[in-house]
């Protein structure tokens, strides 16, 4: 071997062990749901690629269904640095004292994932994650659930049913005010209690997606469902700013470049999980499951509707109408 090969060999060995000894920067990436749902398999695919992408600078660690943090928790855990990455869903943006995310709540303000698109894939959106810096946050994108369900334990057909019923939701004074324009009694509980509070009859029913609903076994303690796909779910991946601006360039457009593809890979997958979820339900015989008739349709959109209004002075007129503007919704429906 010449002198040259040989060095070329130490060198090489050298080079080797001191990548291997560099500890990776460790993301944890925590969240309340199943693994197999829309925002767990993003997760997941946000690890992969941000790994392969960093050569290995990254290691990242999910954290599923609260095992880390609880809904609550997560929110302050981010802020103190003491978890780099959260995907709250976009309900749970209240306690930071930014409204604009509570849009999204608003009973039937969206009618598709296209609709819904042209908001969080455009300025509106944009505009929305921005407002998350002076929090210390870095918004770095919108990753779609679903469309809600009701359930109970009881039949639902239209809205009278519900009146009376302590139904769980999330932190949302928006879902609040949705609860009791159907006359029932709003109940703020946190995610991995839901299940618990459904069985033990501590609230009478609640609404989510179909993956949320089959993922956390509420099926299994709720004889009744009605397909109103009343409102949308979906969440605000977001990280730690000051984590995020003190990454090193290369590593920081590994990760971004990441998260743009787990973001196109989530939002591509989330109806047909949402669709195998429904499928899932009916399939295990424990709930009534029913397509409300057109007529049942309009009674909720009739209850549901005041909200908009009610709650314009909160979030914001000006936003609500620009959410309009975007999505073709008509005023005139009000
Ligand atoms: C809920 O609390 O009902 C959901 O937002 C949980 C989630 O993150 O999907």
């Amino acid at each position: 071997m010449s002198v040259r090969a040989l060095l070329i060999a130490v060198l090489s060995v050298v080079c080797v062990g001191a990548a291997q000894a560099a500890d990776p920067i460790v993301v944890k990436f925590s969240h309340v749901v199943a693994p197999n749902t829309p925002k767990g398999m993003g997760a997941e695919r946000f690890k992969t690629l941000a790994e392969q992408y960093s050569n290995g600078a990254v290691r990242v660690e999910v954290y599923p269904n609260s095992t880390l943090y609880k809904d609550k928790e997560e929110m302050e855990a981010l802020q103190l640095g003491a978890v780099e990455i959260i995907a709250p869903s976009l309900a749970k943006f209240g306690p930071l004292g930014l409204r604009v995310f509570e849009a999204f709540d608003l009973p039937y303000i969206f009618d598709s994932y296209a609709e819904l698109h042209k908001v969080t894939g455009g300025p509106l959106g944009a505009r929305m994650l921005e407002s998350l810096e002076p929090r210390g946050i870095a918004g770095l994108a919108f990753w779609d659930n679903g469309f809600k369900s009701l359930s109970a334990n009881a039949p639902i057909r239209v809205p009278d049913d519900l009146r009376g019923k302590k139904m769980r939701i999330q932190s949302s004074k928006v879902l609040d005010a949705q609860m009791r324009a159907l006359g029932a009694l709003p109940q703020v509980t946190a995610f991995d209690e839901v299940f618990a509070a459904l069985k033990a009859g501590v609230v009478d029913g609640t609404e989510n997606p179909h993956s949320n609903f089959f993922t956390q076994r509420m099926h299994e303690v709720q004889s009744h469902m009605l397909l109103t796909d009343h409102g949308y779910l979906g969440y605000a991946v977001i990280t730690n700013k000051k984590f995020w601006d003190g990454l090193p360039g290369a590593v920081r457009d590994a990760l971004a470049r990441a998260m743009r593809e787990a973001t196109d890979y989530t939002n591509q997958i989330a109806k047909a999980e949402n669709d195998k979820a429904l499928a899932a339900i009916r399939a295990a015989g424990t709930t009534e499951v029913r397509v409300p008739s057109a007529e049942e349709r309009q009674a909720f959109k009739k209850a549901l509707l005041p909200v908009h209004r009610a709650m314009a002075p909160r979030i914001g007129k000006d936003l609500i109408e620009a959410i309009y503007d975007e999505t073709g919704f008509d005023p005139d429906d009000l």
